[in-house]
């Protein structure tokens, strides 16, 4: 196996440092081909053109150089289904010119596909759970197409390794991340009055794009859910809180929304830290989520269709800035013999 190759050299220093330090592992899962790569990348709601050019470009990989990028990327995978953290790094692929660099890490997440719904059905988590929550990858392609104007799966690929190593569950509207309470957030918990310390449990409360309004009726029922869910299938997590991180959380947004809008009321679920110790701006990131760019200089250029993206726009321009908000309330899994 070549490991010299214009693909290999287009990558950064630190990912062939990373990519030299993985010693592969003895087996790994083949990348399945033709109608089983099909089925496949239909439960990973892979959308239609890049299916296609996916399943077409299939045959390429076995042979080519980027084999040694698969193989190191499969063995990180598969080595962390079950583990509580992801992976320290994995490598940017983005700037390889070959096609089959854009798919590479739809062709690893298809190999593990198979693993990580035995280890769902180990866990007796109900199949449609695991199958809504590793759709998420079809969600990130069509992101990365929208943002970034390119087809295939080369943004997010740490995102996804939560899902497909067993940390990360949608249940309905919502995903829910297992995790340990960061220093700096279990700092301001405790600052409001509740004790716990850095690295208990909690879950993360993520919210998918592409899905729809979140009216708090679903918000409501996916919380019920994790509590069910939670308590049954993984009782050695014991979460005193759910936790989100989010630009949804910025309470500067509630002088721009009304009181009963999704955004606010998802706000007063949570207690929300109104003194930021994290007082970095993230205007991009806010603009990301709302407009799809990050560039909040060319502002004059972006549609102000809704309230929100008003109110984006015009915080800006008077002078201020956004913040990503932290949240958390109290949260207990209910015990599996309630059930
Ligand atoms: C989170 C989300 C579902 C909220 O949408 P929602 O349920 O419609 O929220 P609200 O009811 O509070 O919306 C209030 C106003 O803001 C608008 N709005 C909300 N999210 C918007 C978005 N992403 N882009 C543009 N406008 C948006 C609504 O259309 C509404 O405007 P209107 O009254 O003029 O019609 C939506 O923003 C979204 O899908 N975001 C992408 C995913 C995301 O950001 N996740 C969090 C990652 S940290």
């Amino acid at each position: 196996m070549t490991t010299k190759s214009a693909d290999l050299e287009e990558l950064a220093q630190e990912d062939r440092t990373w990519l030299k330090s993985v010693s592969v592992a003895e087996t790994l899962p083949a990348v399945p081909q033709d109608t089983e790569l099909l089925q496949v990348l239909g439960d990973l709601a892979v959308p239609g053109p890049e299916l296609d050019e996916a399943i077409r470009l299939r045959a390429r990989i076995d042979d080519h150089e980027l084999r040694y990028v698969l193989e190191r990327v499969l063995t990180i995978l598969v080595g962390g289904i079950g583990s509580s953290t992801g992976p320290d790094r994995l490598p940017d692929l983005s700037g390889c010119d070959d096609p089959l660099a854009r798919y590479l890490y739809l062709y690893a997440f298809a190999a593990c596909f198979p693993l990580t719904r035995q280890w769902h059905r180990d866990r007796e988590i109900p199949d449609e759970v695991g199958r809504r929550t590793l759709a998420d990858l079809g969600r990130q392609m069509t992101h990365q197409r929208r943002r970034h104007g390119r087809s295939g799966l080369m943004i997010n690929t740490a995102w996804l390794t939560h899902h497909f190593q067993g940390r990360l569950f949608q249940l309905g509207r919502l995903q829910f991340e297992l995790a340990g309470l960061g220093r700096t957030t279990s700092t301001e918990i405790r600052a409001a009055g509740t004790d716990v310390a850095p690295g208990a449990p909690t879950l993360l409360v993520h919210i998918p794009g592409y899905c729809g309004p979140m009216d708090p009726a679903s918000v409501r029922e996916s919380i019920e859910a994790a509590r069910r869910f939670f308590g049954r299938h993984f009782p050695e997590h014991q979460p005193a809180t759910l936790t989100c991180h989010s630009w949804l959380l910025d309470p500067q947004l509630a002088g721009y929304l009304p009181a009963d809008s999704n955004i606010i009321s998802f706000q007063r679920l949570f207690t929300i830290n109104q003194r930021p110790t994290r007082p970095t701006a993230s205007d991009a990131d806010t603009f990301e989520f709302v407009f799809g760019r990050r560039d909040v200089e060319a502002r004059d250029e972006l549609p102000r269709d809704t309230t929100l993206q008003r109110a984006l726009i015009d915080h800006v321009d008077g002078g201020g800035h956004w913040y990503g908000g932290v949240g958390w309330r109290p949260f207990q899994a209910t015990e599996a013999r309630e059930l």
